[in-house]
């Protein structure tokens, strides 16, 4: 059918024609926007689930229904690498200068600065020029993250208190916030819910996160939900299927939706892949479940040559070489053990190239000694990708 008509969008981050099956999550996340604006204490959350299950749409769904009901959005995405205080402090500036229009916070807005300043100076970052009151006192610069950031985000809150205002943070891909940052984070939102202050945290990530603020704070559990954001159950796949292309006028058979539900397993980054390819094909309104299996042979091409490429072109041959014995095991989960037998190796030997995957966001730990793929149907892409695959001679072997 019409290309141009084509409602699915497949990419990163991109918003789905129709967003299938998240109606809890988004409802749990206005509950606590609401309360959290009217002045009641409610948790920061922390969305977690693998790679292209529709986390990053939510978050953007959860900025626009705070912004909706007043608040202040500060979008923040992890970048591998890099400190949190080098992108935060610029956020906050921004999110400084609006809250600065409101006369009657005046006070506490150019106090906060005053900390903002004290933050970046000692973080090292540059946030340009800025004026505020003489003689307001240098604060949140002891150098000492899990101190000065609670001080940093203590001053915003008051300052949004006293404008009648909320702020929301809002940080995509939290596994590449490094433990450090992620504890800060954490004492910080701790002491903002203690002071009942309007400013709240969604994050989203890859499901380590659990694990790495377990580590980072005890009392991360009793101060972030992890909602888990998982593939789609059969009918929100066929809602989010067969909606956009009614919306075009036009009809999908049962039988081609499922079809479409168990190629997918419910992934919505598959699904939207599918469903592109599928219209594309089509000759005519209604698709046919015949029309889905011409489409599988360019649907699985684009995801291999974007969605999987993009991951597998940042390995190193070695971290290749462990998630090809990965795959040859299966879907997984798999117990650690097993992955090294399968490359011929010790347990021990590969503990640190395990731990550049799990750094890289390629595999995680669901439990103890178990590694499983951050990427959903990861595996058959491996032995797609590598499909003669030995495992390395024992010569290569270290
Ligand atoms: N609930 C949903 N229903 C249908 N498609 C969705 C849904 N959520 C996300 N998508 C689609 O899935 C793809 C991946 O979404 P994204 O938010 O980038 O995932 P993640 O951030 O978890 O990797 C996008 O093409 C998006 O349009
Ligand atoms: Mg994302």
């Amino acid at each position: 059918m019409d290309p141009l008509r084509n409602p699915f969008s497949p990419g990163a981050g991109a918003p789905p024609p129709e967003l299938a099956g998240r109606e809890e999550i988004l409802e749990a996340a206005r509950i606590a926007l609401h309360r959290i604006r009217a002045g009641r204490s409610e948790k920061s959350q922390m969305l977690l689930g693998l790679r292209g299950v529709g986390k990053t749409v939510l978050l953007n769904k959860i900025g626009e229904a705070a912004e909706e009901i007043g608040y202040h959005v500060v979008m923040l995405e992890a970048p591998e690498g890099q400190r949190l205080a080098a992108y935060l402090a610029p956020a906050l500036k921004s999110t400084l200068l609006r809250l600065d229009r409101a006369e009657k916070a005046k006070e506490s807005v150019s106090h906060a600065f005053g900390a903002l300043r004290g933050f970046a100076r000692a973080f090292k970052v540059s946030i340009g020029e800025f004026s505020i009151a003489m003689g307001e006192p240098s604060l949140a610069d002891s150098g000492n993250l899990e101190i000065d950031l609670p001080a940093l985000f203590l001053a915003v809150g008051q300052a949004a208190k006293a404008a009648d205002s909320s702020v929301v943070i809002l940080v995509d891909e939290v596994q590449y916030l490094n433990e450090a940052d992620l504890r800060a984070l954490i004492v910080a939102f701790h002491a903002l819910a203690q002071k009942g202050l309007p400013v709240v945290m969604f994050g989203a990530g890859l499901p380590q996160v659990a694990a790495l603020s377990g580590e980072a704070k005890s009392y991360a559990e009793r101060l972030f939900d992890f909602p888990s954001v998982g593939p789609l159950g059969t009918e929100a796949t066929k809602q989010a299927i067969e909606q956009p292309i009614r919306g075009e006028g036009a009809e999908i058979s049962p039988d081609a939706l499922d079809r479409i539900v168990s190629v997918t397993k419910g992934y919505p980054y598959f699904l939207q892949e599918w469903g592109k390819h599928t219209w594309n094909v089509a000759p005519r309104s209604p698709v046919t479940s015949g029309d889905v299996v011409a489409a599988s042979e360019s649907a699985t091409g684009a995801l291999d040559r974007s969605f999987f490429r993009v991951r597998f072109d940042r390995l190193t041959p070695r971290e290749q070489d462990y998630l090809r014995a990965m795959a040859a095991l299966g879907s997984g989960p798999h117990r650690s053990g097993a992955i090294a037998e399968a490359l011929g190796r010790t347990v021990e030997s590969t503990g640190p190239l395990r731990s550049g995957l799990i750094k890289k966001g390629m595999v995680w730990s669901p439990a103890h000694g178990e590694t499983a793929f951050t990427v959903p149907l990861f595996d058959e892409f491996m032995r797609r990708a590598i499909p003669d695959w030995q495992p390395p001679a024992a010569a290569d072997r270290r």
